[in-house]
């Protein structure tokens, strides 16, 4: 039986990277919390340190959420055992690669959780929400949403998406109760991948890192005082107006010549790392391959 006076806060892919450090910020301000990741991630760990240093309540279920029905089971799940106020959804797969060598399954999984799986989950918890008396959902979308980047592609084209979707949702839900927000940020130092990519790029892309208990922070804070877009950290910020301001073909050639690079790279690596191996999409490992810009 879910107790009305025992709020909680639902995030997505919290066992790791900027979904861990959402976990410790909400934790940190004594919201409960119902986490999410893929299986064996230490997720049983972090719920029971966060709950044991904070005093807090914390579940958590570990699942596929490019399956829609594990989506659609756990929103049941969830609704049906708690009250929950706060929807944060942040797990999203990425990576640098030519479309054409990329593995036709990771490039669907990669829609299945940055597209349906955001979809999905906010449309099955939404009635949950407006059962409150105040209400927040922050879906995570990224800089790349605001153009075209040749060599990721698929990535910027969800998170385009999810910029749009938001966006849409907030202008629907203006008169209720429920703050709609959508997150923007620049790169984030999460895992060993990233950074490895990040530490490649120019020393200009390097001025906008910042770290994701920087972003968790600015980002909880904003969506609690009802902000629509957040764009974390001044270069960041910067980035955001030049990529609208300049013409699409100009960002466009601009990221040919930035992604380019770090995919030439990138192969140079798998071909010294996977010598006598199957090509790294052809390994049968379908778990985060990355993330993104
Ligand atoms: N890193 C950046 O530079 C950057 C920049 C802008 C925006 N973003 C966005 O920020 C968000 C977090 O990125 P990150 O770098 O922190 O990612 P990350 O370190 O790769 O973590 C991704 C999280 O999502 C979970 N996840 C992945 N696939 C899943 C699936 N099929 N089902 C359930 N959970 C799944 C992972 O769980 P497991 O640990 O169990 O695999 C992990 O908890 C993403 O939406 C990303 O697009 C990142």
């Amino acid at each position: 039986m879910k107790n009305p006076n025992c709020l909680y806060t639902l995030i997505t892919g919290a066992s790791t990277g900027l979904g861990k450090a959402f976990a410790i910020e909400c934790a940190r301000r004594k919201m409960n919390l119902i986490l999410i990741s893929l299986p064996d991630e230490n997720l049983a760990k972090l719920s029971e340190i966060l709950k044991q240093t904070y005093n807090i309540e914390v579940y958590y279920k570990e699942t596929n959420l490019t399956d829609r029905k594990a989506v659609v089971d756990f929103a049941n799940w969830a609704t049906d055992n708690f009250s929950i106020n706060t929807l944060i959804n942040n797990a999203g797969i990425g990576g640098t690669q030519h479309f054409i060598d990329a593995d036709p399954d990771y490039l669907d999984n990669m829609i299945q959780l940055n597209i349906r799986a955001m979809t999905l989950l906010t449309r099955l918890i939404l009635p949950e929400l407006k059962t409150q008396g105040k209400a927040y959902i922050l879906n995570v979308s990224s800089l790349a949403a605001f153009s075209p980047v040749p060599y990721k592609t698929i990535y910027p084209a969800t998170k385009a998406f999810i910029y749009h979707f938001t966006r849409g949702l907030e202008a629907e839900l203006k008169d209720s109760s429920i703050s709609v927000c959508v997150l923007n940020p620049g790169p984030i130092m999460t895992n060993s991948d990233v950074s490895k990519r990040i530490n490649g790029q120019s020393f200009y892309i390097k001025l906008s890192i910042m770290s994701p208990e920087k972003i968790a922070r600015i980002a909880v804070k904003k969506l609690l005082r009802g902000k629509s877009v957040i764009i974390p950290g001044f270069m960041s910020q910067l980035n955001a107006f030049f990529i609208r301001l300049v013409p699409e073909n100009f960002r466009i050639f601009v990221g040919t010549r930035i992604f380019k690079r770090e995919n030439g790279k990138k192969r140079i690596h798998e071909n010294i790392d996977n010598r006598g191996k199957q090509p790294a999409w052809k390994q049968s490992d379908q778990k985060t391959v990355a993330s993104q810009l």
